[in-house]
């Protein structure tokens, strides 16, 4: 299911379970294990200038990069989170909210950086190649890219097997959503990045978490 009505289907279904999250979205990560190796992973990084923070949820990480950045934009199709991710940072703080998909939207400018936290697992497999067609049209040259991630498997939301990127999710009130899941090896991500022109080098945590950090192949400085 690469592309089509049925795909377009089950990414508005994904958009609509994290609406309905929003409130009780949980800040799982950084309570699993590994959670700690990413935050300081991101303090290493040091995501400073303009910062884009792609599907930012409920800024699980927008405070976080501002202490390095200068200015955060901060992307998520949903509103009920944006307005929660607008409360957790400091008032008046540097930071642009945008309520867009994005699988349509386009990047008014460049940035330094671009930030997806648990996001890529997110983007459908027949989307990988012109979602980083989207995150290139973004960076500025010599940009960076961050990304943590999961690989966390639940077998109760296997629903349509093992080896399907589609699972299904519930939100508290027992509402049943199916969502897109990519369980990516980090070895494998870093190659399958490679041939599209990054060199991200993606690093697993002692826990089911990775994260991600380069350039552009040929812009490491
Ligand atoms: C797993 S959450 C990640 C939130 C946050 N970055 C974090 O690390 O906790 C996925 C986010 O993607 C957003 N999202 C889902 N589909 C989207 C789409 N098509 N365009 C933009 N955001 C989307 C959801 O609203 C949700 O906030």
């Amino acid at each position: 299911m690469d592309s089509g009505p049925a795909q377009d289907q089950l990414l508005s279904e994904q958009r609509a379970y994290y609406r309905a999250l929003a409130a009780d979205y949980p800040d799982h990560l950084r309570g699993l294990p590994g959670g700690a190796e990413l935050t300081g992973a991101l303090d290493a990084f040091r995501p400073a200038g303009s910062v884009l923070e792609l599907a930012c949820g409920p800024g699980t990480w927008t405070p976080r990069l501002l202490r390095y950045a200068d200015e955060v934009t901060a992307v998520d199709a949903s509103p009920e989170m944006l307005a929660i991710a607008a409360r957790r940072v400091p008032q008046g703080a540097p930071v642009r909210f945008v309520e867009a998909d994005l699988f349509t939207w386009e990047p008014d400018r460049r940035h330094d950086v671009v930030f997806m936290g648990c996001w890529l697992s997110h983007v459908p497999a027949g989307r990988f190649r012109s979602f980083w067609s989207l995150v290139d049209a973004a960076l500025a040259p010599g940009g960076r890219v961050f990304l943590v991630d999961d690989r966390y498997r639940n077998p109760a939301e296997l629903v349509e097997g093992p080896g399907s990127s589609t699972i299904q999710r519930r939100t508290p009130d027992g509402t049943a959503y199916r969502i897109v899941k990519i369980s990516y090896d980090p070895a494998e991500l870093e190659s399958r990045l490679r041939e599209l022109g990054w060199d991200i080098t993606v690093t697993p945590t002692a826990g089911p978490l990775f994260w991600g950090a380069g350039t552009r192949a040929g812009e490491r400085g």
